[in-house]
């Protein structure tokens, strides 16, 4: 194992009907913005709930920002960081899935980079984000109630920013960012459309595979934990298709994906988040669900670069698929680990090809380009992952 440090600040309330909680947990004298997306937390009665706890308690002045996307936009996201100068706001409360999660950490730190004239700098704002973000150091205080277990973004430092104009979609982290507090009401999940929440089993699944499926440290602890992971999201996503209404099975999902990107399973431990960055251009270029683009890379990745995972290739194919056949060599025996990920992910309707979201191969090389322009060309546990491994992942992929 190698070395590491763990730091992971973020109070997480679990359980149905805990909204109320924030009543508590948003200090009493806040300027609160509230920050949401395109209006499923207005539908489903969730953001009158939030408001509802927050007069509950204390004399917080409360406002309110709309409308950030799937893939939340740079654009839109300055605009909430105006918001925030113009009403002096010192408590984001982030209510909605990863974009609304991911759009708020960002308003959070970039909020404080502003032009003479008090509005937030566009050109600083995007230059904090080529460089993830990493170097600001003051932040607005945040917390989250999350309504789509999927990101684990409720529970780490990172995030994700659509910049469409510029047809990027950008990483950033910095430890600023952790939420103060996560609600998690399972509940709540059950609005979510099948497709998001297909969506987010496998985001989660690829999000352990990430930190995973590289090569052997003998991290007993973090090994255990992902293979866990893995067959709970394998056996209750097979369970929310069948029944969503069970929510027991939401309850499952729901931290499962919380732990799958909370850092623990990723510390001290070789990662490879190449199929990430290459699924990230894909929704840039071809506006495709974050998650849909890891179905279609993860396969495709895992057999390109099966020389340099085989170890742990064949660990996965034993210890999460139980495929423990003897007579099979090495090869077979990863392909069928492989075979059965492509089952799984086609068994929740999730593509596993360009084929299956109708690009071909004329869709590779636009892809190419732009990893080199965001300077994805060291890929990978090992940074190996030049230009031509990721055409050649792509090309298995059509
Ligand atoms: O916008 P609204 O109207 O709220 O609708 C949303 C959206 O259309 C809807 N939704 C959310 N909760 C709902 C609901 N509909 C009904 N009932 C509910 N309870 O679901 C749609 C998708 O929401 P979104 O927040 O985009 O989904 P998700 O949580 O999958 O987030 C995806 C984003 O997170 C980034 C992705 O790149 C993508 O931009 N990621 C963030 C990570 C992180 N911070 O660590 C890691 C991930 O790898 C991921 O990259
Ligand atoms: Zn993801």
């Amino acid at each position: 194992m190698n070395n590491f440090q763990y730091y992971n600040p973020v109070r997480i309330v679990f359980g149905e009907g805990q909204i109320e909680q924030l009543a508590e947990l948003v200090p009493t004298d806040a300027r609160v913005l509230i920050t949401y997306g395109g209006g499923s937390a207005q539908r489903t009665g969730t953001l009158d709930e939030v408001k509802t706890a927050l007069a509950a308690s204390g004399n917080r002045e409360v406002f309110e920002f709309g409308g950030i996307e799937a893939n939340p936009e740079f654009t839109t996201l300055l605009k909430a960081a105006d918001m925030v100068n113009e009403h002096d706001i010192d408590f984001l409360l982030a209510v909605g899935g990863g974009s609304v999660l991911d759009g708020s950490k960002f308003v959070a730190l970039v909020s404080s980079l502003t032009e003479e004239d008090g509005t937030v700098s566009r050109d600083k704002a995007w230059d904090a984000l080529t460089s993830y973000c990493r170097d600001i150091d003051s932040a607005v205080d945040l917390g989250a109630v999350l309504t789509i277990p999927a990101t684990g973004s409720e529970m780490n430092s990172g995030g994700v920013i659509n910049y469409s104009e510029r047809q990027a979609k950008l990483p950033f982290g910095n430890p600023l960012a952790f939420p103060k507090f996560s609600i998690l009401d399972p509940l709540k999940t059950m609005t979510l459309p099948e497709r998001q929440v297909m969506n987010g089993v496998a985001d989660a699944f690829v999000h352990v595979m990430e930190q995973y499926l590289t090569y052997p440290v003998n991290a007993k602890v973090q090994d255990a934990f992902s293979e866990s992971l893995l067959k709970i999201l394998i056996e209750e996503g097979t369970a929310v298709k069948a029944d969503p209404e069970n929510l027991e099975t939401r309850k499952n999902i729901m931290w499962t994906a919380t732990m799958a990107l909370n850092g623990l399973i990723g510390t001290g431990v070789p990662q490879d988040w190449t199929t990430h960055m290459i699924g990230h251009e894909l929704t840039s270029l071809h506006a495709i669900d974050h998650a849909r683009t890891l179905t279609i890379v993860l396969p495709s990745v895992l057999r390109e670069l099966k020389d340099s995972k085989k170890d742990k290739l064949l660990q996965y194919a034993r210890n999460v698929w139980n495929i423990t056949d003897t007579d099979q060599n090495d090869d077979a025996i990863i392909e069928e680990a492989i075979k059965q990920t492509e089952n799984f992910f086609r068994k929740l309707g999730l593509p596993v090809s360009l084929a299956d979201v109708e690009l071909d191969a004329a869709a590779i090389d636009p892809i190419i380009k732009q990893l080199e322009v965001h300077g994805m060309v060291k890929l990978g546990e090992h940074s190996k992952n030049d230009l031509a491994v990721s055409r050649r992942i792509l090309e298995r992929a059509v």
